[in-house]
Parts: C-alpha cells; structure tokens; sequence
C-alpha cells in the first residue's frame, strides 16, 4: 500500500474570536484582505448567510487558487481578487464593494508558504532565496543578501528581526556570500551565532526580517489599516491577527490613535488584546503567537445617514441583518430633509 503524505492544510487561527470581534451578521459585507486558504472567509460566509457577501483579496496568485477551490460553493456571494492590500480602497471602489460591515486582516504567512513550498520561506526546506508573496514583486530575499552592504544587513535584521546577534549574523553572511538557498542562508547563521542554542533555531530571526523587508510588510499595513476607517459603515469592525511584535504595535497604535482625542474615528471593541486558548495553542502551534485586536468605526449622525442610505441598497437591510435597522428610519427623518 502506497501512503501519500499530504501537506497539513492551514489552519485558521481564533475562528470564534474572529467572528464575535467582527460581529458578524446575515446580510452583512465583508472584506477578508488576507483570503490564504480561505479558512476566515468560508467562517464569514457560513455566519453572514443569507445574504452575506465577502470581497477577498491575497498577494499570492496560488492562495487565490486554493481559496477559489474551498470557496466554490458560495457563488457570487465571494468575489476573490488577487492584489495587495496596500491597495485596499482602490479595489473596493473599483468593485464597489463599500462601505461594509467588517474587515479583516490574518497577517503573515499561511501554511501554504511554509510546507514544501519552493518559495524559500522556510529554513526547513531548501529552496532557492524568493519570499515573495507575489510573483510580480521585483526584489526577492536573494537580491537583498547578495547585494546590501554589511551594515544595511545588520540593520535590517536588526530592525525586523529584533536579532540581537545582527552584527554577526551580517557579517558572515558578506563573507559567505553568493548565498542562493535557504540552506546556504541557514548555514551561515549557524555558523555566526556558534551552532545551535535553545529552543528556537538561529536562524528564525533573520528569516522573518528578510520576508518583511522583501514584501514590506510593515509599510502595507500601516497604509492599509488607515484606508480601512474609510470603507466601514457606521458600527463597521476591523479586526487584525498579527503573529509578531513588530506588527502588533502598528496595530495597537493604531487603534489608540484612532480612538483617541477630539473626533475619534475608532472604539476598541476590546482593551486586552485576545489570544488562543491553550487547547487552540495544542492544536494548532502556529496560533502560538497571534495577538487578535478590534475596533468599532465611530461616525457622526450625518455621516450615519449617508451610509445608511448607501446601505439601503445593499442586501444587509432586504435581509433583514443590519444590527439596527430602525436606526436608517431614524436617521431619514433627521436628515432626509436637510
Ligand atoms: C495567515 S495567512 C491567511 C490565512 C487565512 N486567514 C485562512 O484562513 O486561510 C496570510 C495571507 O495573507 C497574504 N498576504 C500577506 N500580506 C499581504 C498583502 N500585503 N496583501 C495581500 N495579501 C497578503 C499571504 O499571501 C497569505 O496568504
């Protein structure tokens, strides 16, 4: 008998969570910026049936195939568009797809990237030095090792790293170098840092620094968080999933800015941040890390009414799923006349 070793399937992280924080509802209008396999997407469906609609957007032309599979059976209801959410708004115009009741960022990598993928995300395969997430991205890992002088190296996995060896790390791999594989990567490090120490491998550091930098991670979702206020309707909720520190303050001072001063635009849904419970942790390792944070858009009573009335056309209120519907009545008789 023959045994075919599939690869795990990706698991999505803090499914429950995810959809309390977005409160999601029949009828409402979802953006997943970050579809992978489609795990959140197919929860966001299933729970906003009848009626629910989700835009998903991914870098990665072969997550985009995986979710297209997984999420066949919902028709027209998911609408599964290949890009960047660095151009977040700019995709929801041009489907016209706002403002809408949630959005949701699963930051990082999916499993898909780390099990025998030739993309050379993981030190645990060799693979030629790419991590990028779309193939239409110019600078790949490998162009960023071979060509950045010894200190811009030592910065950048400092920076994004958080290495404290950088120094070390950069100079190895300047004299180590041409370095065209993963292997070869993981190597050097090895070889800087004195072998193996502790339960993390040495090179974990470094190789998270080098994927944020070839797919600028940190820059996209900054861009992407501030035009996602944009796109929510009134009680609109966005909710991020972030797996290191380093994204986790962007999001957090995000959110605090946002929910502070004179017109805040944000309400945090909840001041601790939320993570897996230790049976999620148990079984599925990757969630080890994620941190879930979530706000609530706050709009004044006429830009109320606006979304409103845009609403009104929208499945959310034939279906009956808007979280307040006597509100729109409420709203047209304070502004309809003005
Ligand atoms: C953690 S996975 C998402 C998994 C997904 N929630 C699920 O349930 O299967 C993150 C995904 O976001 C994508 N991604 C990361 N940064 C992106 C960006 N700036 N624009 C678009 N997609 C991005 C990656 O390609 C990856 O497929």
């Amino acid at each position: 008998m023959s045994l075919m070793i599939a690869a795990p399937a990706h698991i999505p992280v803090l499914v429950k969570e995810t959809l309390e924080a977005l409160a999601v509802q029949p009828g409402g209008r979802y953006i997943d910026c970050t579809l992978g396999a489609g795990g959140h997407a197919a929860a966001i469906l299933d729970k906003s049936s009848p009626g629910g609609q989700l835009l998903g957007i991914d870098a990665d032309p072969e997550a985009i195939k995986v979710a297209a599979a997984k999420l066949e059976t919902y028709g027209d209801k998911a609408l599964l568009i290949n890009d960047n959410f660095a151009n977040l708004e700019a995709i929801s115009i041009k489907y016209d797809f706002f403002p809408v009741h949630g959005i949701l960022f699963d930051l990082g990598l999916s499993s898909l990237h780390l099990n025998g993928n030739s993309r050379g995300f993981s030190f645990q395969h060799d693979a030629p030095l790419d991590m990028r997430f779309s193939p239409s991205q110019e600078v790949t890992a490998a162009d960023i090792i071979n060509t950045y002088s010894e200190s811009e190296l030592a910065h950048l996995i400092f920076t994004y790293g958080e290495e404290a060896s950088s120094r070390r790390i950069a100079r190895y791999i300047v004299k180590k170098r041409p370095i065209e594989s993963t292997l070869q990567l993981s190597l050097a490090i090895e070889q800087a840092v004195g072998g193996r120490r502790g339960r993390i491998h040495p090179a974990t550091r470094t190789f998270q620094a080098l994927r944020i930098a070839v797919n600028r991670e940190l820059e996209h979702l900054e861009v992407a968080l501030k035009q996602a206020i944009n796109l929510l309707g009134f009680e609109g909720r966005v909710v991020v999933i972030s797996y290191h520190s380093l994204e986790d303050r962007i999001v957090k001072q995000f959110m605090r800015q946002e929910s502070r001063g004179d017109n805040p635009r944000l309400r945090l849904i909840n001041k601790k941040v939320i993570t897996p419970s230790e049976t999620e942790v148990q079984l599925n390792p990757r969630s080890r890390s994620a941190k879930l944070r979530a706000a609530e858009r706050i709009t004044d009573r006429r830009e109320q009414y606006v979304l409103a009335e845009r609403y009104s056309f929208s499945e959310g209120i034939e279906a009956g799923g808007w979280r307040r519907p006597g509100l729109l009545k409420k709203l047209r008789r304070t502004f309809a006349a003005l």
